[in-house]
């Protein structure tokens, strides 16, 4: 098969990381005889020190005829304490998912049992739990009207879905939780906000649909209780745009390393993978920094993107290998740390021979 994808390192950690990801698609694709293309683009911080621009015109056309797009990390300091930059590299990331209509953000949570140990919670608690968040990526507060009044002493960012795009999402999770335990969880404030009242008003038509799949109302304060408490009671969890993106930071650390986890953004174009963590730019050109997350994210690419599911297997199954063998990065390393190269030339070797 021909794959062909675009790369967007983008900033800090962003390059390596992805660096690393490439060692095991090209082993993995060589070992299966995939044609293998990859082009790589601007994007983020370094793309506005460039052109001037954090998702460029060209990047853009290059995702839109790529097969799939990895992704590294954006963000950089210098943007993050001045709240009166013209542009900042997140408006990179939200344009790059408008523009590519990713209206939904997968993120798995899984844990290893290497790592329980590390996790903030007892092992009790989280050993054995696996759930999906499923976060609505378009809509919502991140792009509704936003502004200043009042000569700039008032400000307001507006919550704003409509019917399609909830059916769209809500549909996603049902889909999700027809492969997996049956159980879909739908996270709102319906008892504050009206954009809520229409994801449950939504959701509620729609229920009897999937007879087998049991649905489940929570206000987004007790999911953010309930996900600490009761990590296991979930198995597919689908909310609107900022609640996911807090409940899916809170999800990821219970696994023990924000470091791991993958997410596949998916919608109308062209899909694209990336770890959750950030651009983590202490870390920059240190060599230091885990290349797991990212490794993973191409896994989701192969089975997402491609379905090539035994091609995404071997990849987490050479990573599952390097934990478990103790060969990874000094943020879960028990014994002696290794570098963000030597742990990617590692799972690469480990397909390429398994
Ligand atoms: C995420 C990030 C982004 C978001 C930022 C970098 C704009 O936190 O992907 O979760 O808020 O969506
Ligand atoms: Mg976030």
């Amino acid at each position: 098969m021909k794959l062909n994808i675009a790369l967007l390192p983008g900033d800090g950690i962003g390059p390596e990381i992805v660096d690393q990801a490439m060692k095991a698609v090209k082993a993995v694709a060589n070992k299966f005889n995939h044609e293998l293309e990859y082009t790589e683009a601007l994007t983020g911080a370094i793309a506005i020190d460039t052109v001037g621009d954090p998702y460029p015109e060209e990047t853009h056309e290059l995702c839109m005829k790529s097969d799939a797009v990895l992704f590294g990390a954006i963000g950089d300091p210098k943007f993050d304490n001045n709240p009166k930059a013209p542009v900042r590299p997140e408006q990179g990331l939200l344009a790059m998912r408008k523009k590519l209509g990713l209206y939904a953000n997968i993120r798995p949570v899984e844990t290893f049992e290497s790592l329980l140990h590390k996790s903030p919670l007892r092992r009790e608690l989280v050993e054995g739990a696996d759930f999906v968040c499923i976060r609505e990526l378009t809509g919502g507060m991140y792009f509704g009207e936003k502004g200043r009044k009042d000569d700039g002493n008032t400000a307001f960012d507006t919550c704003i879905y409509t019917r399609e795009e909830v059916e769209r999402i809500l549909k996603l999770g049902y889909e999700f939780a027809a492969k997996r335990n049956k159980k879909l969880t739908v996270v709102d404030k319906a008892n504050v906000l009206e954009s809520s009242r229409l994801w449950r008003e939504v959701a509620q038509e729609m229920a009897p649909n999937y007879p087998d799949i049991q649905t489940e109302y929570m206000f987004v304060d007790n999911a953010a209780m309930q996900i600490i408490q009761w990590p296991k009671n979930f198995d597919v969890m689908v909310t609107e745009n900022m609640f996911g993106d807090i409940l899916t930071d809170e999800a990821s650390v219970i696994t023990g390393s924000l470091g791991l986890l993958p997410s596949a953004s998916v919608g109308i174009h062209t899909s694209v993978f990336e770890p959750i963590h950030g651009s983590y730019p202490q870390a920059a050109g240190k060599n230091i920094a885990n290349p797991i997350a990212t490794i993973l994210s191409a896994a989701m690419m192969f089975e997402y993107a491609f379905d090539l599911k035994e091609e995404g297997k071997l990849i987490r199954d050479a990573v599952a290998a390097s934990m478990a063998e103790g060969f990874v990065t000094e943020d879960i390393a028990e014994g002696p740390a290794q570098s963000t190269s030597a742990v990617g030339d590692w799972i690469a070797h480990w397909i390429e021979k398994n």
